[in-house]
């Protein structure tokens, strides 16, 4: 352990006080950091745009911008690209500041749409493009934005911009300029003050999201006004051990990305830039104000103009990229601790969810596998044939994930470090030699992934045959990488580190972790590329650390939570945040990493974790053992359940993901961004969707027997356990009758509430296997939940689960569609269904014949029928041959009421068209 961990547990042994007053030391706050002192909540001074520069050439207006006092120069470029507006300034001239690499998207530079000048004068330019008006105004400098005539955003409205220039250090210059330390670390800032301040308004809107990562509320609480004292948002990745809840502590990623939504109108900021950031929110009658401070970097400012959720996703998705289209099993459930002990610990925990019947996919090896903490190793004395346990879990379907992070321990005998060593491949300290830290193994060096010939290096260790006792059933888990350096400032890198080109840590200390996942992923792809031909294998990899384009790699859990309540709750809005800031697949240790739940806290941690994206249990090293059936029985049943739940959903979880890896659509939803006009749900992040269909309310209190449920009043919703609407007419009818949206839910042990929207349709596997490798091909049943005009949509994908054949069209996309009695399946994109207001769609490569299945539709279920689920015919069109039908339970279990019309092994293929027409027996 290193010394911060070890004093943290010796601090725990003294009450949970002195934890809290440990951890807050241990961190800055705002009064601790030079620029944030200089910047925070003061008025910035007078820049201007002189109005003879300006050029419009197309989609591009450039001026030339001064700091008024000292002349100091700066260009502006304002592009336009289609929906999106860039602003990037920076200083003129050769001043070498750091522009993030790799975030950014090759589409992106493609800017079409010429604006049109609308206006000219000495004091300001206005342009027009579609519904979004620009107004640039020249002194002081100043842009605002409007939609279809709406005011949208304003950028330096309340004067707090300032952009500190690079100079020569000069007698005289203010304490704490060119040095300054915290807690005995001293960061030399050798290029001085750089920092940037931006004032952002959100006229008319009440409420702002996202900028994770923190374990704060989902609509960002103010930090400044009136009786507020808060410290602002912070954004720098940092392993804050045991964080605290409700606050606004920088955590282990970063992406800053605001959005602003309001009845009628969503849109957002998103500024490029990798080095700490510290963001204020106040809200007052007028609107929503924000304040961004950042200590390095250039200003290069993304407008995403909506105007509604689902658009701004999209156009994130244009700058940023969209999520990896991940691998079947990485849906299923995972099973990791602190630590499996040795192979016959993992064979044991394997065959164990075989015994209980509980599915899972993937068993996870935390740091105590290797050889003396040294990745790419394994300990010979627990792990002597990690290749035959890796075949053993292959024959019951299974992967292994095991854990690699970046700090690399200094050993001349270890080939990792001797190799990163003499390729220059690790991070240097301020004097050009080698970082050297501590981290798990003792005395490290960290990989240099801003350094295109490290991340080649380190890709090329995945390969199959460099790291012994892999296998392509192997897939990886990185962690600490924001880094985490448990004897560095703030337990991480020196902001004064020096990365390849010269860059300082300083400037892009929160892309570190996403340039090491990404250099992972290249490490398995070429490595699927070897072994699997050139279909590939699609990597799988977890992150703790994140920025703006990690979605592109895959999976990102919420780090060092705790088994308890609170940390239950406040899971949503985390991974909430993160789905909204485009990086959909999250998910919370379950059921807490730091102590041990008891069988409630365990069970309902199960309950809502099944509609996590990533879905993994996952415990400390000192904590119980706690896999499912070391409760007691009636746990593990209930356990099982939840997981099951999870695996019959996987068709409908997948296509979702095939969504968010097109169409960039995040998978965990606020009720806003289904239900835009609905200002009570505005704030409300104790509630969810899974895509457009589930509606999610865990319970998250000890004891609970009843919860209060928002159900949005423009569709009806049904009971997603038992098929029935909610609130039936008196009359008998199935109309939703809510004369308040509110709902108090009686809850027990056995589940969660949870509705399905009216009007969607959703594909299930229900047949229980042991993981989803055996759930392919397996029968699919179809809840079909009629609306109010007694129609319903929804969409199902299907790819081999497993490798990029889909990029050359092998796939299938089918549209499920419900109307005039009809219910009909047809190719078409799931945009077409599931996103209708963006259906953008994606055609099948040229040529390419699509996926071939053989999987057929066994069980077709229909809620909502006018008059109830009896008396109905139902028949194949094309064919006079009636199909078994009659009322029934949505699921097969015992005690469910006959709330809907079953229709029995009508064996049609999935993948094909056909169509089924209900009638009434006369
Ligand atoms: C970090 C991770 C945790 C892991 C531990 C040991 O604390 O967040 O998940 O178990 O390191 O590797």
């Amino acid at each position: 352990m290193g010394w911060v961990r070890s004093l943290t547990v010796i601090a725990l042994t003294f009450g949970a006080a002195s934890v809290e007053a440990f951890k807050e030391q241990e961190f800055k706050k705002c009064a601790d950091s030079g620029f944030c002192e200089r910047l925070r909540g003061k008025q910035g001074d007078s820049y201007s745009a002189d109005p003879k520069s300006i050029q419009l050439n197309g989609a591009v207006v450039t001026a030339k911008v001064q700091h008024d006092a000292s002349g100091a120069a700066y260009d502006l470029q304002l592009t336009n690209y289609n929906g999106i507006l860039r602003m990037h300034i920076d200083e003129a001239a050769s001043k070498h500041r750091f522009q993030v690499p790799w975030v950014l998207q090759s589409e992106l530079p493609d800017s079409s749409q010429a604006w049109t000048k609308t206006r000219q004068s000495s004091s300001l330019l206005q342009l027009q493009s579609g519904s979004a008006q620009l107004t640039l105004t020249f002194k002081p400098l100043r842009v605002d934005l409007s939609i279809a005539g709406t005011p949208a955003a304003s950028f330096n409205a309340r004067q707090m911009f300032q952009y500190e220039y690079l100079r020569e250090k000069q007698e005289g210059d203010p304490a704490g300029w060119w040095e300054e330390t915290f807690k005995g670390h001293t960061d030399s800032k050798p290029k001085g003050p750089q920092a940037i301040s931006l004032d952002l308004s959100f006229p008319g809107f009440q409420h702002v999201y996202g900028i994770p990562e923190h374990a704060a509320s989902f609509a960002l609480k103010p930090t400044t006004g009136e009786g507020i004292e808060s410290e602002p948002y912070r954004l720098y990745n940092l392993d804050v051990f045991e964080y605290n809840l409700d606050s606004t502590f920088g955590l282990y990623g970063s992406i800053p990305l605001m959005l602003a939504h309001k009845a009628g109108l969503t849109t957002a900021a998103f500024w490029l830039n990798a080095a700490e950031m510290l963001v204020d929110v106040a809200s007052d009658n007028s609107g929503t104000q924000t304040q961004w401070v950042a200590e390095a970097g250039v200003l290069d400012l993304f407008f995403l103009l909506g105007p509604d959720p689902a658009t701004v996703l999209q156009q994130y998705g244009r700058i940023s990229g969209t999520t990896a289209m991940p691998q079947m099993f990485s849906l299923g459930y995972h099973q990791c601790r602190w630590n499996y002990k040795d192979e016959t610990d993992v064979l044991g925990v394997n065959a164990g969810f075989d015994q209980h019947d509980i599915p899972y996919d993937v068993i996870w090896l935390d740091i105590e596998y290797l050889d003396d903490k040294k990745y790419f190793t394994w300990d010979k004395n627990y792990f002597p044939t990690p290749i035959d346990m890796q075949d053993k879990l292959a024959v019951t379907g299974r992967k292994l994930v095991v854990i690699i992070d970046p700090h690399i321990k200094r050993k001349s005998d270890y080939y990792v470090f001797s190799e990163g060593e003499s390729g220059s491949y690790f991070t240097k300290n301020k004097d050009g030699k080698d970082y050297e830290g501590w981290c798990w193994p003792g005395s490290s060096s960290w990989v240099d992934c801003l350094n295109p010939a490290s991340r080649d290096w380190w890709a090329g260790l995945f390969s199959l045959s460099r790291f012994q006792g892999s296998t392509k059933n192997l897939y990886i888990w990185n962690d600490m990488n924001e880094p985490s350096v448990f004897n560095g400032p703030e337990v991480t890198m020196p902001k004064d580190n020096i990365h390849h080109g010269g860059v300082e840590h300083r400037e892009m200390h929160n892309i570190n972790g996403a340039l090491f996942h990404a250099a992972t992923w290249q490490g398995l792809e070429e490595r699927g590329r070897d072994s699997y031909g050139s279909d590939g294998d699609r990597p799988f990899i977890l992150t703790r650390s994140a920025f703006a384009g990690t979605q592109r790699l895959g999976a990102l859990w919420t780090g060092d939570n705790k088994a308890e309540w609170p940390a239950l709750k406040f899971s949503v809005p985390m991974c909430l945040s993160l789905s909204i800031a485009g990086l959909p697949f999250v998910g919370a240790d379950i059921a807490g990493f730091f102590g041990n739940p008891d069988a409630e806290l365990f069970t309902r941690w199960y309950q809502l974790g099944a509609f996590y994206p990533f879905f993994r249990g996952h415990a400390h090293l000192e904590a119980k053992r706690r896999e499912p059936w070391l409760y007691d029985g009636t746990t593990t049943d209930r356990v099982r359940e939840a997981i099951r739940m999870r695996y019959a959903l996987l068709p409908y979880v997948y296509t979702l993901f095939r969504l968010a890896h097109t169409h960039n659509q995040p998978l965990m939803r606020p009720l806003w961004y289904e239900f835009p006009d609905e200002a009570e749900t505005f704030s409300m992040d104790d509630q969810f969707l899974l895509g457009p269909s589930i509606l999610v309310a865990p319970v998250t209190e000890a004891g609970a027997s009843s919860r209060e449920v928002y159900l949005p009043t423009s569709t009806r919703w049904y009971n997603f356990h038992s098929g029935t609407a909610m609130k039936p007419a008196s009359t008998g009818g199935l109309l939703r009758s809510q004369e308040s949206p509110k709902n108090s839910i009686k809850v027990d042990m056995d589940s969660i509430p949870i509705f399905l929207r009216g009007g969607s349709i959703v594909p299930r596997q229900e047949r229980a296997r042991r993981s989803s490798l055996q759930m392919q091909g397996d029968p699919f049943t179809l809840i079909v939940a009629l609306n109010d005009s007694a129609a319903a949509s929804g969409a199902l994908y299907l790819d081999d689960g497993h490798s990029f054949a889909y990029k050359r069209g092998v796939y299938t996309e089918r549209a499920l569609t419900y109307a005039d009695s009809v219910l009909s399946n047809a190719a078409a994109g799931i945009a077409s269904t599931l996103l209708p207001s963006l259906d953008v769609s994606v055609p099948l490569p040229a040529g390419a014949k699509g996926l071939k299945s053989d999987a057929v539709v066994e069980r077709i279920v229909v809620l909502g029928l006018p008059g109830g689920p009896a008396g109905w015919k139902a028949t194949v069109q094309g064919s006079s041959q009636f199909l078994q039908a009659g009322p029934g339970p949505l699921r097969l279990k015992q005690g469910l009421p006959e709330s809907g019309l079953i229709i029995r092994k009508p064996g049609l293929p999935i993948a094909a068209e056909w169509s089924i027409r209900l009638s009434k027996s006369s």
